[in-house]
């Protein structure tokens, strides 16, 4: 499938605006913190690919981080499931995985949120967390609505799910630069398939149409360049549609085989992502991705690693 006809999204804030002043800040902040940098990322397998590509290595399923020498930067990632059906982040969840719809969201409870960072970054309030809430939203309102994103479940999302899940990442981390990451255009629709297998070729999980309805809503609440007026964008959405632009085709391999993961290893996407983390903290960019075996990720929490048992997948 050639997708001629890809969506142009359009850029949801400044193209590529990075503000100057960022520098000092970061640096001044790193300088009170005895020189570590650090960036927890809340979001998906979108960046769980890119943290794992970035360190090097595959941890758990759900988290992955580490310690990088030449920024001297701790950088971790901890899924969460989007804001959930009814928007209240609480379950049931997307119901098409291995852990059933009734996993937990880190960010409904201040506590677990703090003990994320504190175990991947070393730090109560990171420098910078990074909230994606897209993919997961999507899937989670087509698994159980079997039926394709609607503009009003869209705008409640933006004018009340998505203020709230950011709010409370806000709360909790009140000394932290909050920014938000759009959704990356994907090459395939992803199908809601039923539990015998059968693929429904009219509800999509996720489809470049829902994603652009998606940043269209997004960009009804941006005030002042920042989303809510509030909240830095990253916009994965028009890394990829740069990257698209650059290629003058859906390159097919800007993606993995699946079709919607955007490319890891030494392809750009990624890399282009978290340079946009790295420079908005002021920090080196990255030019060099690093090939990980996924095949090596623990699904489930290690025997005797109670207190993560049941909680994440
Ligand atoms: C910086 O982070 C590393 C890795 O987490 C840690 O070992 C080191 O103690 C930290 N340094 C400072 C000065 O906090
Ligand atoms: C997911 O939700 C749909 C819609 O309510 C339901 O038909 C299906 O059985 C659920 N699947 C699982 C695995 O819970
Ligand atoms: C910031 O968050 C901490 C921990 O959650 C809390 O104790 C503190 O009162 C908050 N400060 C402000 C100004 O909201
Ligand atoms: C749902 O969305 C997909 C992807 O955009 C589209 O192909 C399909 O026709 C839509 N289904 C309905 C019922 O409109």
């Amino acid at each position: 499938m050639v997708c001629t006809t890809m969506i142009r999204v359009g850029c949801l804030v400044a193209c590529a605006a990075v503000a100057s002043g960022l520098h000092t800040d970061a640096g001044a902040l790193a300088q009170l913190r005895g020189s570590n940098h650090s960036v927890l990322i809340l979001g998906c397998s979108v960046d769980r690919n890119a943290v794992e590509s970035f360190c090097g290595k595959v941890d758990r399923f759900y988290r992955v981080g580490c310690y990088d020498e030449k920024r001297h930067l701790n950088i971790g990632f901890v899924f969460h499931p989007g804001v959930g059906i009814n928007g209240d982040l609480q379950p049931p969840f997307y119901n098409r995985t291995r852990w059933g719809s009734m996993i937990g969201q880190p960010i409904s409870d201040v506590n677990v949120l703090h003990k994320w960072s504190s175990t991947m970054v070393g730090e109560l309030f990171p420098d910078m967390v990074v909230v994606d809430s897209s993919l997961w939203d999507l899937s989670t309102w087509a698994s159980w609505g079997m039926r394709n994103v609607t503009y009003n479940r869209l705008r409640q999302w933006g004018m009340r799910d998505l203020k709230n899940e950011l709010a409370r990442v806000s709360e909790a981390y009140n000394k932290s630069r909050i920014v938000f990451r759009t959704a990356p255009a994907v090459y395939k629709t992803k199908w809601v398939v039923s539990d015998t297998g059968y693929e429904y070729k009219d509800v999509a999980v996720f489809s470049n149409d829902g994603i652009r309805q998606m940043q269209k809503e997004l960009r009804k609440h941006i005030k002042d360049g920042k989303l809510y007026g509030k909240y830095e964008v990253i916009d994965y959405s028009q890394i990829m549609d740069d990257l698209i632009q650059e290629r003058g085709a859906d390159d097919p391999s800007l993606w993995l085989k699946d079709g919607y993961h955007p490319k890891t290893e030494s392809a750009e996407p990624s890399r282009r992502y978290l340079n946009e983390v790295f420079r908005l903290m002021g920090l080196a960019t990255v030019e060099k991705m690093v090939e990980v075996d996924t095949s090596q990720r623990r699904w489930a929490p290690a025997a005797g690693d109670r207190d993560e048992a049941g909680n994440l997948p």
